[in-house]
Protein backbone atom coordinates (compact mmCIF):
# COMPACT_ATOMS: atom_id res chain seq x y z
CA UNK A 1 0.00 0.00 0.00
CA UNK A 2 1.54 3.85 -1.03
CA UNK A 3 2.79 4.65 2.39
CA UNK A 4 1.28 8.46 1.94
CA UNK A 5 -2.46 7.24 0.72
CA UNK A 6 -4.74 9.62 2.88
CA UNK A 7 -8.53 9.21 3.70
CA UNK A 8 -9.56 12.66 4.81
CA UNK A 9 -13.14 13.06 5.50
CA UNK A 10 -15.03 16.30 4.22
CA UNK A 11 -16.75 16.92 7.46
CA UNK A 12 -20.12 16.81 5.94
CA UNK A 13 -21.93 13.74 7.38
CA UNK A 14 -20.74 12.28 3.83
CA UNK A 15 -17.58 11.70 1.67
CA UNK A 16 -14.08 11.95 1.52
CA UNK A 17 -10.90 12.40 -0.42
CA UNK A 18 -8.26 10.27 -1.54
CA UNK A 19 -4.91 11.40 -0.99
CA UNK A 20 -1.70 9.89 -2.54
CA UNK A 21 -2.84 7.63 -5.27
CA UNK A 22 -2.49 7.90 -9.33
CA UNK A 23 -5.17 6.34 -10.86
CA UNK A 24 -2.75 5.69 -14.14
CA UNK A 25 -0.90 3.44 -12.39
CA UNK A 26 -1.32 -0.34 -11.40
CA UNK A 27 -3.11 -0.66 -7.64
CA UNK A 28 -2.26 -3.76 -5.73
CA UNK A 29 -5.10 -5.56 -3.97
CA UNK A 30 -4.62 -3.94 -0.12
CA UNK A 31 -4.60 -0.41 -1.78
CA UNK A 32 -8.07 -1.45 -3.30
CA UNK A 33 -9.20 -3.20 -0.34
CA UNK A 34 -8.73 0.54 1.57
CA UNK A 35 -10.77 2.34 -0.95
CA UNK A 36 -13.41 -0.22 -1.38
CA UNK A 37 -13.53 0.07 2.33
CA UNK A 38 -13.90 4.30 2.23
CA UNK A 39 -16.33 3.63 -0.49
CA UNK A 40 -18.84 2.11 1.80
CA UNK A 41 -17.90 4.16 5.02
CA UNK A 42 -18.23 7.88 3.50
CA UNK A 43 -20.57 7.32 0.49
CA UNK A 44 -18.70 9.63 -1.64
CA UNK A 45 -15.30 9.41 -2.37
CA UNK A 46 -12.86 11.35 -4.73
CA UNK A 47 -9.41 11.81 -6.10
CA UNK A 48 -8.43 15.12 -6.98
CA UNK A 49 -5.68 16.19 -10.12
CA UNK A 50 -5.78 12.97 -11.92
CA UNK A 51 -5.17 12.11 -15.32
CA UNK A 52 -6.55 9.00 -16.80
CA UNK A 53 -7.43 7.24 -19.66
CA UNK A 54 -10.88 5.83 -20.57
CA UNK A 55 -9.38 2.25 -20.32
CA UNK A 56 -8.57 3.26 -17.09
CA UNK A 57 -11.50 4.54 -15.85
CA UNK A 58 -13.19 1.72 -17.29
CA UNK A 59 -10.75 -0.36 -15.65
CA UNK A 60 -11.08 0.87 -11.88
CA UNK A 61 -14.80 0.42 -12.24
CA UNK A 62 -14.56 -2.78 -13.18
CA UNK A 63 -12.93 -3.85 -9.78
CA UNK A 64 -15.92 -2.31 -8.03
CA UNK A 65 -18.04 -4.58 -10.43
CA UNK A 66 -18.95 -5.60 -13.70
CA UNK A 67 -19.86 -2.24 -15.75
CA UNK A 68 -23.29 -1.20 -16.32
CA UNK A 69 -24.92 0.01 -19.41
CA UNK A 70 -27.85 2.88 -19.53
CA UNK A 71 -29.98 4.29 -21.44
CA UNK A 72 -27.74 7.44 -21.81
CA UNK A 73 -24.94 5.19 -23.42
CA UNK A 74 -26.82 3.93 -26.52
CA UNK A 75 -26.87 7.85 -27.45
CA UNK A 76 -23.55 9.37 -26.15
CA UNK A 77 -20.69 6.75 -25.30
CA UNK A 78 -16.73 7.85 -26.22
CA UNK A 79 -15.70 6.84 -28.89
CA UNK A 80 -14.14 2.93 -28.86
CA UNK A 81 -15.48 2.78 -24.79
CA UNK A 82 -19.10 2.20 -25.23
CA UNK A 83 -18.79 2.05 -21.41
CA UNK A 84 -18.17 5.71 -20.68
CA UNK A 85 -21.51 7.98 -21.00
CA UNK A 86 -20.16 11.28 -22.29
CA UNK A 87 -22.02 14.07 -19.40
CA UNK A 88 -21.72 17.39 -21.05
CA UNK A 89 -23.26 20.73 -22.14
CA UNK A 90 -20.85 21.36 -24.64
CA UNK A 91 -21.96 21.05 -28.40
CA UNK A 92 -19.68 20.43 -30.94
CA UNK A 93 -21.08 20.90 -34.86
CA UNK A 94 -24.48 21.94 -33.72
CA UNK A 95 -24.71 18.81 -31.74
CA UNK A 96 -24.72 17.68 -28.00
CA UNK A 97 -21.68 15.77 -27.41
CA UNK A 98 -23.03 14.29 -24.30
CA UNK A 99 -25.95 14.36 -22.32
CA UNK A 100 -27.13 17.07 -20.97
CA UNK A 101 -29.15 17.87 -18.27
CA UNK A 102 -28.06 14.34 -16.14
CA UNK A 103 -29.79 14.57 -12.95
CA UNK A 104 -31.35 17.96 -11.32
CA UNK A 105 -33.31 16.76 -9.13
CA UNK A 106 -33.12 14.87 -6.61
CA UNK A 107 -32.56 10.92 -7.04
CA UNK A 108 -30.46 8.02 -7.43
CA UNK A 109 -29.28 6.43 -10.31
CA UNK A 110 -31.81 3.88 -12.20
CA UNK A 111 -33.60 3.29 -9.21
CA UNK A 112 -36.47 1.73 -11.63
CA UNK A 113 -34.12 -0.96 -12.38
CA UNK A 114 -34.67 -4.28 -10.86
CA UNK A 115 -30.74 -4.37 -10.09
CA UNK A 116 -29.78 -0.44 -9.55
CA UNK A 117 -26.28 0.22 -9.95
CA UNK A 118 -23.93 -0.31 -7.26
CA UNK A 119 -22.16 3.01 -7.81
CA UNK A 120 -21.51 5.64 -10.60
CA UNK A 121 -18.19 7.50 -11.20
CA UNK A 122 -17.31 10.75 -12.69
CA UNK A 123 -14.32 11.72 -14.01
CA UNK A 124 -14.38 15.57 -14.74
CA UNK A 125 -12.19 16.83 -17.24
CA UNK A 126 -13.66 20.52 -18.33
CA UNK A 127 -15.55 22.26 -15.12
CA UNK A 128 -17.60 25.69 -15.63
CA UNK A 129 -16.50 28.61 -13.43
CA UNK A 130 -17.59 32.21 -13.61
CA UNK A 131 -14.57 34.65 -12.08
CA UNK A 132 -12.77 32.23 -10.59
CA UNK A 133 -15.47 30.60 -9.02
CA UNK A 134 -16.49 27.24 -9.82
CA UNK A 135 -19.80 26.30 -11.04
CA UNK A 136 -21.93 23.34 -11.47
CA UNK A 137 -21.37 21.73 -8.35
CA UNK A 138 -22.93 18.70 -7.69
CA UNK A 139 -24.97 17.84 -3.99
CA UNK A 140 -25.01 14.83 -2.16
CA UNK A 141 -27.26 13.73 0.38
CA UNK A 142 -26.45 10.70 3.44
CA UNK A 143 -30.13 8.69 3.32
CA UNK A 144 -28.01 6.79 6.09
CA UNK A 145 -27.74 10.26 8.26
CA UNK A 146 -31.64 10.14 7.63
CA UNK A 147 -32.76 7.16 8.62
CA UNK A 148 -30.41 7.40 12.21
CA UNK A 149 -32.63 10.58 12.36
CA UNK A 150 -36.04 9.36 12.17
CA UNK A 151 -38.20 9.14 15.10
CA UNK A 152 -39.18 5.33 15.77
CA UNK A 153 -42.18 5.43 15.23
CA UNK A 154 -41.79 6.70 11.82
CA UNK A 155 -39.31 3.68 11.32
CA UNK A 156 -41.83 1.06 12.73
CA UNK A 157 -44.02 2.40 10.44
CA UNK A 158 -42.22 2.22 6.90
CA UNK A 159 -39.14 -0.79 7.84
CA UNK A 160 -40.13 -3.57 5.82
CA UNK A 161 -42.85 -1.84 3.56
CA UNK A 162 -42.38 -1.97 -0.43
CA UNK A 163 -42.35 0.78 -2.87
CA UNK A 164 -43.24 0.78 -6.47
CA UNK A 165 -40.42 2.31 -8.68
CA UNK A 166 -41.66 3.44 -11.95
CA UNK A 167 -39.41 4.09 -14.85
CA UNK A 168 -41.87 6.17 -16.47
CA UNK A 169 -42.51 8.60 -13.21
CA UNK A 170 -39.83 11.12 -13.76
CA UNK A 171 -39.54 13.51 -16.28
CA UNK A 172 -36.62 13.16 -18.56
CA UNK A 173 -34.42 15.38 -20.63
CA UNK A 174 -34.91 13.34 -22.88
CA UNK A 175 -38.48 11.45 -23.80
CA UNK A 176 -37.92 7.89 -23.57
CA UNK A 177 -39.33 5.57 -26.73
CA UNK A 178 -41.72 3.12 -26.50
CA UNK A 179 -38.65 0.63 -25.98
CA UNK A 180 -37.22 1.65 -23.46
CA UNK A 181 -40.30 1.74 -21.55
CA UNK A 182 -41.43 -1.86 -22.56
CA UNK A 183 -38.07 -2.62 -21.36
CA UNK A 184 -38.03 -0.75 -17.66
CA UNK A 185 -41.58 -2.02 -16.58
CA UNK A 186 -42.19 -1.00 -12.54
CA UNK A 187 -40.40 -2.68 -10.36
CA UNK A 188 -40.19 -2.65 -6.21
CA UNK A 189 -37.90 -1.74 -3.99
CA UNK A 190 -37.36 -1.27 0.00
CA UNK A 191 -38.02 1.56 1.07
CA UNK A 192 -35.31 0.78 3.87
CA UNK A 193 -32.52 -0.76 2.64
CA UNK A 194 -29.42 -1.87 4.12
CA UNK A 195 -25.94 -1.70 3.02
CA UNK A 196 -24.36 -4.83 2.23
CA UNK A 197 -21.14 -3.92 3.36
CA UNK A 198 -21.44 -1.49 5.75
CA UNK A 199 -24.45 -2.64 7.49
CA UNK A 200 -26.16 0.48 7.86
CA UNK A 201 -29.84 1.61 7.15
CA UNK A 202 -30.14 3.76 4.06
CA UNK A 203 -33.86 5.42 2.98
CA UNK A 204 -34.44 4.54 -0.36
CA UNK A 205 -37.01 6.66 -1.31
CA UNK A 206 -37.36 9.78 -3.94
CA UNK A 207 -39.96 11.83 -5.87
CA UNK A 208 -41.30 11.09 -8.88
CA UNK A 209 -39.20 7.53 -9.19
CA UNK A 210 -41.90 6.63 -6.44
CA UNK A 211 -44.97 6.23 -7.57
CA UNK A 212 -46.93 4.08 -4.33
CA UNK A 213 -45.82 1.88 -1.27
CA UNK A 214 -47.35 -1.39 -0.82
CA UNK A 215 -49.89 -1.86 1.92
CA UNK A 216 -50.95 1.94 2.29
CA UNK A 217 -53.59 3.80 0.36
CA UNK A 218 -52.05 6.02 -2.52
CA UNK A 219 -52.79 9.17 -1.01
CA UNK A 220 -50.94 8.65 2.15
CA UNK A 221 -49.04 7.14 0.34
CA UNK A 222 -47.94 9.95 -2.00
CA UNK A 223 -47.33 12.56 1.51
CA UNK A 224 -45.34 9.85 2.85
CA UNK A 225 -42.96 10.02 0.10
CA UNK A 226 -43.29 13.89 -0.37
CA UNK A 227 -42.00 13.62 3.45
CA UNK A 228 -39.22 11.22 3.25
CA UNK A 229 -37.57 12.55 0.25
CA UNK A 230 -37.54 16.06 1.37
CA UNK A 231 -36.11 14.57 5.00
CA UNK A 232 -33.35 13.29 3.52
CA UNK A 233 -31.80 16.44 1.52
CA UNK A 234 -32.16 18.58 4.51
CA UNK A 235 -28.48 20.39 4.61
CA UNK A 236 -27.17 18.70 7.63
CA UNK A 237 -27.26 15.38 5.32
CA UNK A 238 -25.75 17.34 2.58
CA UNK A 239 -22.19 17.17 0.99
CA UNK A 240 -21.59 19.35 -2.05
CA UNK A 241 -18.84 18.92 -4.36
CA UNK A 242 -17.35 21.60 -6.32
CA UNK A 243 -15.77 19.98 -9.10
CA UNK A 244 -11.84 20.55 -10.37
CA UNK A 245 -10.81 19.51 -13.73
CA UNK A 246 -8.95 16.20 -12.91
CA UNK A 247 -11.31 14.63 -10.65
CA UNK A 248 -11.98 10.81 -10.20
CA UNK A 249 -15.28 10.69 -7.84
CA UNK A 250 -17.63 8.02 -6.91
CA UNK A 251 -21.35 7.82 -5.06
CA UNK A 252 -22.61 4.71 -3.50
CA UNK A 253 -26.24 4.50 -4.88
CA UNK A 254 -27.44 3.26 -1.60
CA UNK A 255 -25.72 5.59 0.76
CA UNK A 256 -27.12 9.15 -1.06
CA UNK A 257 -28.75 10.47 -3.21
CA UNK A 258 -27.33 13.22 -5.79
CA UNK A 259 -28.51 16.06 -7.97
CA UNK A 260 -26.67 18.36 -10.48
CA UNK A 261 -26.38 22.30 -9.48
CA UNK A 262 -27.63 23.07 -13.35
CA UNK A 263 -26.59 26.78 -12.75
CA UNK A 264 -23.59 27.43 -15.32
CA UNK A 265 -24.45 27.49 -19.33
CA UNK A 266 -22.49 28.03 -22.78
CA UNK A 267 -19.42 29.60 -22.60
CA UNK A 268 -19.16 27.78 -19.52
CA UNK A 269 -17.86 23.68 -20.28
CA UNK A 270 -18.92 21.01 -18.52
CA UNK A 271 -17.67 17.98 -19.62
CA UNK A 272 -17.78 14.05 -17.80
CA UNK A 273 -16.90 10.84 -18.19
CA UNK A 274 -19.00 8.29 -16.71
CA UNK A 275 -18.96 4.82 -15.44
CA UNK A 276 -21.57 2.75 -13.87
CA UNK A 277 -20.65 -0.47 -11.41
CA UNK A 278 -23.20 -3.23 -11.30
CA UNK A 279 -25.03 -3.63 -8.40
CA UNK A 280 -27.50 -6.39 -6.93
CA UNK A 281 -31.30 -6.49 -6.31
CA UNK A 282 -31.27 -3.98 -3.20
CA UNK A 283 -32.49 -5.98 0.24
C1 LIG B 1 -25.31 11.36 -13.08
C2 LIG B 1 -25.63 12.63 -12.42
C3 LIG B 1 -24.74 14.76 -11.76
C4 LIG B 1 -23.79 15.77 -12.27
O1 LIG B 1 -24.39 11.36 -13.91
O2 LIG B 1 -25.96 10.36 -12.76
O3 LIG B 1 -26.62 12.72 -11.75
O4 LIG B 1 -23.51 16.72 -11.51
N1 LIG B 1 -24.74 13.61 -12.59
O5 LIG B 1 -23.34 15.65 -13.42
MN1 LIG C 1 -27.46 10.67 -11.40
Amino acid sequence: MPSDLAILPTGAVLGAEIRGLNLAEPMDDHTFEAIDDAFARFGVIFFRAQHITPQQQVAFTRRFGTIEFNIFGERWSVPGAPEIVVVSNVTENGKPVGVRRAGENWHSDMCYAARPPRGTMLYAIETPALYGLPLGDTEFASAAAAWDALPDDLRQRIEGRRAVFDFTGRKRAFPPTADEIARNPPVTHPIVRTHPRSGRKCLYVMRDDCTGIEGIPAEEAEALIAALADHIVKPQFIYRHQWRPGDVLMWDNCTVQHRAIQDYDLPQRRLMHRTTMGGAAPA
